[in-house]
């Protein structure tokens, strides 16, 4: 539990240029514009943030504010209307929609609130989903699969359908999807908010140590004061402003 900042330290070659190894996520003067139908609504005015390599950052603020706004742009769902995007090494703010798809597949993982697995398809299916994107034959595929599933909690469960789960099942196994392709950032989008507190508290405390036993950065989007003593820094948004 720490809830001061953790720069990761930086060397001297790679300072002042914005893509570096310590660095999961960099925003820059990120602002997103929505437009409905005359109206302009300014989801996000100004983003500067700066993810560590392996650091867990809690996105806190109220609805509205911001927050899927935030995570989708950096997970390389949505564009940003004006700034600078950088996840990992790489400056994806000019991407194409094929340079964007290969981000999504190959760099970041995803947990959404509804948690979206595919309802036909077993907790192992749903993991080897994303592995037909990638480039891992089918054996190491599944054995990857089996062995997060067996770290989740999951093993005896891998052959059950979403619905023969638990809420929290579900939700690990989302967990699971999303670490599949070893991404080096996941972004957690209310990872708890369908859960009970002590669910919940449960499910950081097992996305805390899958991301520190990974050297994975996370940010996890919460407006449950209470998550954020999982994460190493807190950030909050209001309005489509970030303070630390
Ligand atoms: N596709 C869209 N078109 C127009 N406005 C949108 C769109 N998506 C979001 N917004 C608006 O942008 C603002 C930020 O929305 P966002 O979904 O990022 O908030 P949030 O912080 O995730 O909220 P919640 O906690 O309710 O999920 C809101 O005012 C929302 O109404
Ligand atoms: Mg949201």
């Amino acid at each position: 539990m720490n809830h001061g900042r953790r720069d990761t330290p930086h060397t001297p070659d790679d300072q002042g240029t914005a893509a570096d190894s310590h660095t999961a996520l960099r925003l820059e003067a990120v602002r997103k514009v929505y437009r409905l139908g005359d109206d302009d609504v300014v989801a996000l005015h100004h983003a500067d943030l700066r993810v560590g390599a392996d650091e867990i950052v809690a996105l806190v603020g109220p609805s509205g504010s911001g927050k899927t706004t935030l995570c989708s742009i950096a997970g390389a769902i949505l564009s940003p209307t004006a700034g600078r995007v950088v996840v990992g090494e790489q400056d994806i703010t000019e991407f194409g929609e094929s340079e964007l798809s290969r981000v999504r597949r190959e760099s970041v993982g995803f947990v959404f609130q509804a948690v979206n697995l595919v309802p036909f398809l077993t907790a192992r299916e749903n993991l080897l989903v994303i592995d037909e994107l990638g480039s891992r034959n089918r054996s190491a595929a599944r054995a990857r699969a089996d062995q997060l599933l067996d770290e989740l909690g999951l093993a005896d469960r891998a052959s059950n359908l979403p619905s023969q789960l638990s809420g929290g099942q579900r939700q690990r196994v989302a967990i699971g999807r999303a670490l599949m392709n070893e991404p080096s950032l996941v972004l957690f989008d209310e990872p708890t908010s369908a859960l009970d507190t002590q669910l919940g508290e449960k499910v950081m405390e097992l996305i805390r140590h899958e991301m520190k036993a990974r050297g994975t950065a996370a940010v996890i989007v919460t407006h449950d004061e209470r998550m954020t003593h999982y994460a190493d820094r807190v950030v909050h948004i209001t309005d489509g402003v970030l303070a630390a």
